[in-house]
């Protein structure tokens, strides 16, 4: 049995580990599926039991390799996946869920994320979320790259159950400090981190060698701690190969020091006041 794993709570109560598992890129070449397969059932047993992808990704293509990864133990997993703003009407939500339930081969999702504003009402993907729920398709919703008015707006639409919004953070990214992230702490809604390595742009920065060093550990699970730094943030770095899989799970055990964060503070400073949130 993997050890358990540092958690937070979803506004439910429920658990969830705050290191999972991203799958973007993932299903596009048939070359690549066996490690991608196998990179996903190495971060189970290690207790990286959530498992974010979308119907986006490689169009369907991500969560079927999600499907062959949990074949077996879909108990053990957490499954995030998004619908499309283009699908997300009242009935095009359902019919995308169905359609990702099958490609997924489960009876439901975990939690069932709007991937960013679209033009169909909000109203109208809430009212499909709410249906979802009644059926036992998807056991949360939640929204990603939503910024500040949209949550607010979210909220005046009585969107209280929403679980998570997925943004774009890492140390190059730290806009949603200003706003996005202390609210959402305040509304008890984790914040989940996508591309936490900056899709590994941020990681030849000499910042991140030197504390790497220090600890013994890599830039990689620096720049992970930093993100997991707080409570109520989960990372879901997408790791396709084992090596870099277990490198991530270790990223857990890296503890920083008020001296690294104020060195990495130095080397990737919060820009001045609350800007556009920034998407990938
Ligand atoms: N909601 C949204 O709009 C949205 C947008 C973007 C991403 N996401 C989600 O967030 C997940 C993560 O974001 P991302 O995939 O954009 O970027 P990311 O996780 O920051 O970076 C992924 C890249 O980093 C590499 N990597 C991972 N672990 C590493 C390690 N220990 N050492 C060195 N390199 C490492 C991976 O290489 P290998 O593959 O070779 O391991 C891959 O090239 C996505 O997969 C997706 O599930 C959501």
């Amino acid at each position: 049995m993997p050890q358990p794993l540092s958690t937070t709570k979803l506004p439910s109560g429920e658990p969830v580990p705050v290191l999972g598992q991203g799958t973007w890129h993932m299903g596009e070449s048939a070359r690549d599926r066996k490690n991608e397969v196998a990179a996903l059932r190495a971060g189970l047993d290690l207790g990286l039991t959530l498992i974010d992808t979308a119907e986006m990704y490689a169009n369907g293509g991500a969560e079927e390799v999600v499907a062959e990864a949990v074949a077996g133990r879909r108990d053990e997993a957490f499954i995030v996946s998004k619908v499309l703003p283009e699908n997300a009407t009242e009935r095009g939500t359902i019919a995308a869920c169905e359609r990702s339930l099958k490609r997924l081969r489960t009876d439901r999702i975990d939690l069932y994320l709007l991937h960013w504003r679209g033009s169909p009402p909000l109203a109208g993907t809430l009212k499909a979320f709410d249906a979802l729920m009644r059926g036992g398709k998807i056991r949360h919703w939640g929204v990603s790259n939503f910024d500040m008015s949209d949550m607010e707006q979210l909220w005046d639409l009585g969107g209280r159950g929403c679980a998570t919004n997925q943004v774009l953070y890492n140390l190059r990214r730290r806009g949603i400090e200003h706003d996005v992230l202390p609210w959402c702490r305040q509304h008890k809604i984790p914040i989940m981190a996508y591309s936490p390595v900056e899709q590994g742009r941020l990681l030849d920065h000499r910042a991140l060698a030197d504390v790497a060093k220090a600890h013994n550990a890599t830039p990689a699970q620096v720049a992970l701690a930093w993100v997991m730094r707080l409570d109520g943030v989960i990372a879901i770095p997408k790791a396709g190969t084992i090596a870099h899989v277990k490198e991530n799970r270790a990223a857990l055990d890296l503890r920083l020091t008020k001296d690294d964060l104020a060195a990495l503070d130095r080397a990737f400073p919060l820009a001045a006041g609350p800007r556009p949130l920034e998407m990938l």
